[in-house]
C-alpha cells in the first residue's frame, strides 16, 4: 500500500533521504505557497500534506479528503487553523519531543553569543577592526526562562548545571510548579512574568504563540526587565512587539538581544525606522533553531509516522494537535 503525500520543499530538503527512503509513500515537494499546495493535493489525491511554520488560511483545508492529515513538521502550530481543519473533518498533527535538545543548544548559543558580544566582535575583526571590550560572565548571574515545558527545562537545565547560572522558571500553569521545583532545573519557579523578568539578567522565551501570547514582550514587559538584560526568543516572533524592543535597545535599556524568530519572516522590519539589523547590539540567525540535521531527521520520521498512525486507524497514537472527533466538543 503507497499513500500519495505532499511535503512543503524546504522541510523535503531538510529530510530528503527520511521521505525518499518511505517506501509507502510517493511523495511530491512543493514550494509552501497554499494555493500550489492544495492543486497538487487535489492533483495527486493526497490525504496527508507535510508542513513547515508558515500560515495557512483557507484553500488547504478544502483539499484535503475528510479524515486527511495536515502533518507539522516541527512543534509550533501557530500556522495551522485548528478551527478550519477540525470543521473540515482533518486531523492536524506536531513533532514534540523530537526537537528539545536542538532548540534549547540554539537558545544556550544565542546567550553566549549576546553576553560575549560574538556577532559584533566577528564582524569588526572581519572588516579589519581591532577593538576589543569587556564582557558579561554568566556564572551566577540570573536567566528567566518564560515557558517550561521540554525545551524550557532543557534550556534551564544546560544553564543551571553547565554554565552555573541561577534559574528562575516563570510558568502560568501552576498545577506543574511543585513538579518543576522537585526537578532540580530551576532555582525558583513563578507564574508572574514581571516577577520572573526583574531578577534576571537574562531572559528566555519558551511560550507557545497564541492569543494570549501575542506582544508578551511589549513595551510595558520591557520597562520590567533589568537595565543591560538580554532578551533570547528562539519560539515565535510575535510573542515580542519588534517595534518596541528596538525602542529599548536604542534607549540603552536592553543591553542586547538575539532572535531566531521574527514578527513576519523572512525578517523585515515592522516600521522601516526601527530595523533591528541596524543594531550592533542584535544577533539575529535565520529561524534555524530546531534546524540541526538529527533533529529534522527525528521531525521527518515522527511526521510520517502520525500519518501511518491515522491512515492505519490508530489515532490515538499519533501526536494528535487536532481532530475530527472534537467537532462539537466546544
Ligand atoms: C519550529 O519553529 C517549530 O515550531 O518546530
Amino acid at each position: 500500500m503507497t499513500w500519495s503525500l505532499v511535503v512543503t520543499e524546504p522541510e523535503y530538503r531538510k529530510a530528503e533521504a527520511v521521505f525518499d527512503g518511505a517506501a509507502d509513500f510517493t511523495v511530491c515537494s512543493v514550494p509552501p505557497d497554499e494555493m500550489l499546495l492544495a492543486e497538487r493535493i487535489r492533483t495527486m489525491a493526497a490525504p496527508a500534506v507535510v508542513l513547515g511554520v508558515e500560515t495557512y488560511r483557507g484553500p488547504l483545508y478544502a483539499a484535503l479528503p475528510a479524515g486527511g492529515i495536515l502533518a507539522r513538521f516541527g512543534v509550533g502550530h501557530d500556522g495551522v487553523d485548528k478551527i478550519k481543519a477540525t470543521a473540515a473533518g482533518l486531523f492536524v498533527t506536531n513533532t514534540p519531543g523530537v526537537l528539545d535538545d536542538a532548540v534549547a543548544e540554539h537558545a544556550l548559543a544565542l546567550i553566549l553569543a549576546a553576553a560575549k558580544d560574538i556577532a559584533e566582535f566577528a564582524s569588526k575583526v572581519r572588516a579589519g577592526e581591532w577593538r576589543p571590550h569587556s564582557t558579561l560572565e554568566l556564572r551566577g548571574k540570573t536567566l528567566a526562562v518564560i515557558g517550561c515545558g521540554a525545551i524550557g527545562r532543557r534550556l534551564a537545565r544546560a544553564a543551571r548545571a553547565g554554565l552555573g547560572m541561577r534559574v528562575v522558571g516563570c510558568e502560568v500553569r501552576t498545577e506543574l510548579h511543585a513538579a518543576l521545583r522537585r526537578s532540580g532545573d530551576f532555582d525558583d519557579v513563578t507564574a508572574e512574568l514581571a516577577q520572573a523578568i526583574g531578577q534576571a539578567e537574562v531572559v528566555s522565551l519558551h511560550v507557545p504563540a497564541n492569543a494570549d501570547t501575542r506582544h508578551l514582550i511589549d513595551a510595558r514587559a520591557l520597562d520590567a526587565f533589568r537595565p543591560g538584560a538580554i532578551l533570547i526568543n528562539t519560539a515565535r516572533g510575535m510573542i515580542v512587539d519588534e517595534d518596541a524592543l528596538y525602542d529599548s535597545l536604542t534607549t540603552g535599556r536592553l543591553g542586547a538581544a538575539a532572535l531566531d524568530v521574527f514578527e513576519t519572516e523572512p525578517y523585515t522590519p515592522r516600521t522601516p525606522g526601527k530595523d533591528l539589523r541596524a543594531l550592533p547590539n542584535v544577533t539575529l540567525t535565520p529561524h534555524i533553531a530546531s534546524n540541526t540535521t538529527a533533529a529534522c531527521r527525528r521531525m521527518a520520521e515522527r511526521a510520517l509516522e502520525n500519518i501511518r498512525l491515522i491512515l492505519t486507524g490508530h489515532p490515538e497514537e499519533a501526536d494528535l494537535v487536532a481532530s475530527p472527533a472534537q467537532i462539537g466538543q466546544g
